[in-house]
């Protein structure tokens, strides 16, 4: 059967592509932020995943205010890197598994999580730039790629406690799947970050840690977070943070933290990135 072997988390920010793209990752500013993801680069080698449901946030990139999905699944066989404004991203074609994402709509849909298909989706920085932190830079993505795109660009977004909750059911889904594949799945965004209004450029140290350290072993604190709690701490995008919590939901009660980077900041953002075993 299929089995979530790891989970992971990361920041999504966009000038991070940038840099990668540009080949500027060993400038001083950025050396460091990308030294963090050396570990999992190693990691990923010897995992040899074979999917990834990847939780993350569209940008208004793909979903424009026309129709906002709460919870979105990628079904396509393939999706294109969006153009952002300044042209596509220079990396490959995302697969998908339209197989395995028919399953996930179906048992979630069974588990009351109505979930939107997205037979069509290009996928933003904050999809692209998570895969080229964990795989470098490759001719063709090493795994295949479920997109989950979670709406935190226009109110009401959804709770922290949904989030976890989809991600269990995610797992259970994943369970009851009769191939034998490796899937990993990833939470991306945050961590606290205002692009905005007057508190722009706001980022709070001391609750991302906090965070950091309750994400592992006392998530029941985080999944009582409220929206406006998000926002007071974190910043107007701090909401990202959510998508974590359905990686987080999805491990099972106890994991073991096999990496954890903490940077400030990339571009406007505290860079977040940890990577969990679930242990039961
Ligand atoms: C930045 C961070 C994000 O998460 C994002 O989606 C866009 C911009 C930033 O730090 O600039
Ligand atoms: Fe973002």
């Amino acid at each position: 059967m299929a089995r979530i072997t790891a989970g992971i988390a990361t920041s999504h920010v966009p000038a991070i592509g940038a840099a990668f793209d540009l080949g500027r990752t060993q400038e001083p500013y950025w050396k460091p932020v990308f030294d963090g993801y050396d570990w999992v680069k190693a990691f990923q080698q010897r995992e040899e995943p074979d999917v990834v449901i990847l939780c993350y946030n569209d940008h208004a990139s793909a979903m424009m205010l026309d129709v906002v999905p709460t919870f979105a699944l990628g079904c396509a066989e393939e999706f294109e890197p969006a153009d952002e404004g300044w042209g596509k991203r220079p990396v490959p074609t995302v697969m998908g598994d339209p197989v395995l994402a028919a399953h996930l709509a179906e048992q979630l849909v069974i588990d009351e999580f109505d979930m939107t298909l997205m037979n069509h989706l290009d996928v933003d920085h904050g999809l692209t730039v998570p895969l080229s932190l964990m795989f470098g830079k490759v001719e063709q993505w090493p795994v295949r790629v479920i997109p989950l795109a979670v709406n935190v660009t226009q109110f009401p977004t959804p709770s922290a406690e949904r989030c976890w909750q989809l991600g269990a059911r995610i797992r259970d889904a994943v369970l009851s799947y009769p191939a034998n594949l490796n899937v990993q799945i990833w939470g991306t965004g945050g961590m606290s970050h205002q692009l905005q209004g007057p508190r722009a450029g706001l980022i709070n140290p001391e609750f991302d840690n906090a965070f950091l350290d309750k994400l592992v072993d006392r998530p029941d604190e985080l999944r009582k977070l409220t929206r406006l709690e998000f926002l007071r701490e974190s910043g107007s995008e701090g909401i990202e943070l959510i998508m974590w919590l359905i990686m987080r939901g999805a491990m099972g009660y106890t994991v073991r933290e096999l990496q954890r980077f903490y940077h400030v900041p990339a571009s406007n953002t505290a860079v977040g990135h940890v990577v969990y075993r679930p242990l039961v």
